[in-house]
């Protein structure tokens, strides 16, 4: 196959008549005229060759682009990739007037030929470029884009290289898309393809011949919606450009030059990107995708949501339901969900969900300049508009909006995006009028903390005049001394036990003020809690607890062994509980383990003993307000005792409820009663009571609970995996075994009746010891109360709309003690 001087001939008969005979030998190394088998070029940097190359299992011969410096051959392009050379030896020329055509060599006969260029150069040639572009150009002509008749970049294969244009241009109207080799001995177009699709909004879109199998997008501005792992770095910088003049396209620019990347979309439909590592002498798979299953097109259907560490994966979005229950069940999820309120357009508003993969934007239209304000009211005029989201989040403008069935839906927890979609009037009702009864009531609490600051300083004034004299109506306030029956400690002896109050003593800082360990003379071990002078939740509080606590006995309560009033300094002696609070073992991931089962259940029947003796046992009914993991002291076997009754209330004997008008508690275990309206009976209790089961069987805090499938907390989460019959999950896995799961997903069950949204629903500790217990059935648990910690923003009509006010609006907490 060696060049004959017919060959030669030819070729000089093809090229131009500048051409001088002189240059056309080796001393040109990029730039051609003609190419013939066994002979190669190398771009000017020496990063890419060209030459006749055959894949791995075949004989036939192909014009390549293969990478020079490395001992594997990799081919980024294929010229004649569905007309291969089989047993004749062939040559690449360039032709008048510009034209790359693959020739057979005895023939004549062309197998391939380049576009035609509706322009024409006097001297073509064709030169590899060191990014691995292919061009033909005029001899003469700068190496620029406009000059080029014709570019491989225009062309690819199944590989992208970096500074390729990927999409479209719109002055030549040539598309740049990838294709797959058929198999890998086979650069023939296989069934796979990789296109810049334009309908409705720009998208990526991976298909098996007609039929999509992957999309990504639409692009934010930052990168395209579903593949957020690609975006600039410091290693290459990411460009998407859409102007009617120009194009649309994508395009990745490296910055250092010597590094290897391509992009190929493999024989197998993945779409795969490379570095060539130095070291190992090996191309590695930076990312691969489809990566999942919920990757796959469209996976569950119409409004139907991916979660990929489900099983199943599929969901309906929040207030949608399956259209075929039936088949939803058995996993069919074809038929997608549907809006468990229909839309009636007039009137409907938006609910925002967040951190998805955004729906298939085929049917979509757009605007760079709106704001999303105005993109809510663009989508209301329209009653077939379904969603609308922020373009850009960069430039933080752009408006998109859907029409018709949202498709192609993941839940994405780290890089997903927001979505309005559009709800029926009474589904946003709903949330709205919650929303603004817990505004008020904060308002309410906000005034509250002010006129107490107010009240507690007339009240100090008054006290040191007349230090007998106390009142505060409501409250359980028999808070005479004498009364008290309770050991008064010498503050010398408190001094002496604490050495001082010294740091190292310092046990923690409670809703009072800070707690010191301390040893009296005796060897007892004791802790003493200071009032702080600078609490706003004070004397009060104090004296509540000194007689609450005071006539209290019971082994789940800690015990207060005398109080220590001197001038201005108010304490209180308990017992010294070794193992400190529960919160401080429970959320601690290194401690959290040691805390098995059998002690965590352990726990759980101690705590609603203390609760049971407090609400029907104790002389006084006494209910606690502020139940939380912090408030559960460990003794040295592991007993726990209900401790901090500075916000306790005693209530007579054949009241139910009373109603505050200060809320006090912490946010995450008061009720929904309790926060809404001010209304707190045993059942406040009993509700804390329940969010401290699923705390304790989970490991984690009802409060700023997280999980990457939803955005609910805790509650909510097990309300979730319970319904779907999956209780355990809810467990911490240290504690899926099965001589436990029985009581685990019995305890889980109970902590769900305990937090039912309807006071009347849940039961009172006497029936929570009992169901504890034994093994009987147990009533159905009906849906938690606040059971979305994150609520999705909601607006009645776009104007009140506003992305940036979602957080903290449920912040209620008037004074959160610890
Ligand atoms: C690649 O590694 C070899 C040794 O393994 C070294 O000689 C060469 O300089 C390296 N090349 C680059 C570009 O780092
Ligand atoms: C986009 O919205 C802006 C502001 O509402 C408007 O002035 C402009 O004409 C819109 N552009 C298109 C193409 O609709
Ligand atoms: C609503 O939008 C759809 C899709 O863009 C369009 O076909 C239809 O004409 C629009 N209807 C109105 C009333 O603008």
């Amino acid at each position: 196959m060696g060049a004959t001087w017919k060959d030669f001939f030819l070729v000089l008969i093809l090229i131009s008549p500048n051409f001088s005979a002189s240059s056309s030998s080796t001393e040109i190394i990029n730039s051609i005229q003609s190419l013939k088998d066994g002979e190669t070029i190398v771009s000017s940097g020496g990063m890419f060759e060209l030459g006749f190359f055959s894949p791995a299992n075949s004989k036939n011969r192909y014009v390549g682009i293969w990478y020079h410096g490395i001992p594997v051959q990799t081919i980024v392009w294929v010229a004649n990739r569905e007309s291969p050379l089989t047993n004749q030896a062939g040559v690449l020329k360039v032709m008048q007037p510009g034209l790359l055509v693959v020739l057979v060599n005895d023939t004549g006969e062309a197998v391939w030929s380049s576009k035609r260029s509706s322009r024409s150069a006097h001297t073509p040639v064709t030169q590899l470029l060191d990014s691995g572009n292919l061009v033909l150009k005029d001899a003469e002509a700068d190496d620029r884009e406009e000059n080029y008749l014709w570019q491989s970049f225009d062309h690819p294969s199944d590989t992208y290289l970096p500074g390729m244009k990927f999409g479209w241009n719109f002055v030549t109207g040539v598309e740049a898309y990838l294709a797959a080799w058929k198999t890998d001995d086979d650069p023939a177009p296989g069934d796979f393809t990789n296109h810049l699709e334009l309908e409705g909004y720009p998208q990526l879109v991976l298909r098996r011949n007609a039929t999509k199998v992957a999309r990504y997008g639409p692009w934010n501005g930052i990168f395209f919606s579903g593949l957020p792992a690609v975006r600039g770095n410091p290693v290459y910088s990411l460009h998407f450009v859409m102007d009617k003049n120009i194009g649309v396209y994508y395009q990745e620019n490296l910055y250092d030059m010597s590094v290897l990347r391509r992009l190929t979309l493999n024989s197998s439909g993945f779409g795969e990107r490379l570095t060539w590592v130095n070291r190992t002498q090996k191309w590695e798979v930076r990312i691969s995708r489809p990566s999942d299953n919920c990757d796959s097109y469209s996976l569950c259907g119409a409004y139907g949501i991916c979660y990929i560490e489900n099983i199943p994966a599929c969901d309906c979005l929040d207030r949608f339901v399956p259209k075929d229950s039936e088949g939803w069940i058995k996993t069919d999820w074809s038929s997608g969900c549907i809006r468990r309120t229909n839309l009636s357009c007039q009137g409907d508003g938006f609910i925002k969900y967040s951190r998805i993969k955004l729906p298939d934007a085929q049917n979509s239209w757009f605007n760079d300049t709106m704001r999303l304000k105005e993109c809510a009211v663009e989508c209301l005029k329209n009653c077939s508009c379904m969603a609308y989201t922020q373009l850009n989040i960069s430039s933080g403008s752009g408006c998109l909006l859907w029409f018709g069935e949202l498709v192609d839906i993941r839940s994405l927890s780290a890089d997903g995006l927001d979505i309005y979609i559009r709800m029926a009037s009474s589904e946003l009702l709903d949330s709205s009028v919650k929303k603004r009864r817990i505004l008020i009531s904060s308002l309410a609490s906000v005034m509250g903390i002010i006129l107490l600051a107010l009240s507690l300083i007339l009240y100090i004034r008054k006290t040191n005049k007349d230090s007998t004299k106390a009142e505060e109506g409501g409250k359980y306030n028999e808070n005479k001394h004498k009364e008290l029956e309770l050991p008064l400690f010498k503050l010398a002896t408190i001094l002496k036990a604490t050495n001082c109050f010294s740091i190292e003593n310092k046990l923690g800082e409670g809703g009072f003020g800070p707690v010191y360990k301390g040893i009296l003379e005796g060897g007892e071990e004791i802790a003493v809690k200071c009032l702080s002078r600078t609490s706003t939740q004070g004397i009060d509080e104090f004296k509540n607890e000194v007689i609450c606590i005071a006539k209290l006995q019971h082994r789940n309560l800690v015990r207060l062994l005398g109080c220590c009033i001197q001038k201005d300094e108010y304490m209180l002696i308990y017992e010294y509980m070794p193992n400190k609070s529960l919160d401080l073992i429970l959320f601690d991931e290194t401690t959290g383990d040691l805390l098995d089962w059998p002690h965590r259940f352990h726990i759980i029947n101690g705590i609603a003993r203390g609760l049971l003796y407090l609400h029907q046992d104790s002389r006084l009914r006494i209910i606690h307000r502020d139940l939380k993991a912090s408030n559960i002291l460990l003794d040295s076997d592991m007993n726990p005792k209900i401790s901090d009754f500075g916000t306790a209330r005693s209530f007579g004997g054949n009241e139910t409820e009373a109603q505050t008008h200060r809320v006090v508690g912490t946010y995450g275990y008061m009720s929904p009663e309790y926060v809404v309206d001010g209304i707190f009976s045993v059942k406040s209790d009993v509700f804390s009571f329940g969010v401290l089961v699923l705390e304790i069987v989970s490991g984690k805090r009802n409060r700023g609970f997280s999980h990457s499938d939803h955005h609910l907390n805790l509650l909510g989460h097990a309300w979730t995996l319970y319904k779907e019959e999956r209780s355990h999950e809810v467990a911490e896995a240290s504690l899926r075994n099965p001589q436990n799961l029985a009581q685990v997903i019995r305890s889980i069950h109970v902590g769900l009746l305990c937090v039912q949204q309807n006071p009347e629903d849940r039961p009172s500790m006497s029936s929570v010891v009992l169901m504890l217990g034994n093994e009987g059935m147990l009533p159905e648990a009906k849906q938690p109360g606040f059971f979305t910690e994150r609520q999705p923003i909601v607006s009645q009509n776009s104007t009140t709309t506003n992305a940036t006010n979602s957080s903290n609006q449920f912040t209620i907490t008037v004074l959160d003690p610890r």
